[in-house]
């Protein structure tokens, strides 16, 4: 499978904790390139809503240098804006969200503090967002304590329509066996919405996500990573609905 749809990284240079200087950014995208992605969503840490506009003129300044250097050193990649939002209490003094979404689109990209929050906390966030028509795609769930420990609250989720993205890492052991089981898990029942590379440097965490597949379980279903990797993510950039398979019940599965 090739010219896949990597929808989250923290590739865009001096946003965040991801690429800090545009040489940086260049490299992680050829990276992206070479093993096998086609189009790279660029999504750094919205924490603050006070810093959000300033954050979203950054970004599309450093947005169209970025598309400019690939086009001179003809690496193909096509790139994508979007925003890795941190929700919390904050969220519910904001009514406007479509200029921190995936491309403009329905879909947000969201992620929480590792270890406060709760599945009701989640669970309004997610539905204050649902109510400004904007669909919550929940970033990395294998890497929260209470979802590790209650996979009930996957199934509480995904039925109010919340969407998961799963780190390409995660399924390959990157970080743990607990969270390798979880994200093999999602995938092979069909909770994986999206796969992503949450790339932040050149090290570990960058956007080889081919090099994340090698190392996956034998037993890996196919039919899932293609509509993670392929179908859903041009859904995003459509602005399409989005309709999900789940094989089950993920706690009873
Ligand atoms: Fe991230």
């Amino acid at each position: 499978m090739n010219n896949y749809f990597d929808i989250h990284s923290h590739v865009l240079w001096g946003m965040d904790d991801g690429a800090q200087d545009l040489q940086t950014s260049v490299e992680l995208c050829d990276i992206a390139a070479d093993s096998g992605t086609g189009t790279l969503f660029l999504t750094p840490h919205l924490m603050y809503w006070e810093n959000a506009e300033y954050l979203y003129d950054k970004r599309e300044y450093k947005f169209e240098r970025l598309l400019e250097i690939l086009e001179e050193e003809e690496i193909p990649l096509d790139i994508k804006k979007g925003f890795e939002i941190l929700c919390d209490d904050d969220i519910f003094d904001i009514k406007y969200f479509k200029p921190y979404t995936l491309c403009g689109s329905r879909y947000a990209l969201i992620e929480f503090d590792f270890f406060k929050p709760t599945y009701e906390d989640v669970n309004s966030w997610c539905d204050y967002l649902k109510a400004f028509g904007i669909v919550p795609v929940i970033a990395h769930p294998e890497r929260y304590e209470f979802f590790l420990n209650d996979y009930s609250a996957i199934d509480k989720l995904s039925e109010k329509g919340n969407l998961f993205q799963i780190n390409s890492g995660s399924a390959a052991g990157m970080f743990g066996d607990e969270v390798r089981d979880f994200a093999v898990r999602m995938i092979n029942y069909g909770f994986a919405d999206f796969v992503g590379s949450d790339a932040h440097d050149m090290r570990i965490r960058n956007t080889d996500m081919e090099f994340c597949f090698e190392n996956y379980p034998d037993v890996i279903n196919e039919e899932v990573m293609r509509r993670a990797l392929l179908l859903n993510p041009l859904k995003i950039i459509n602005d399409e609905q989005i309709k999900v398979n789940r094989l089950g019940y993920f706690a009873e599965i």
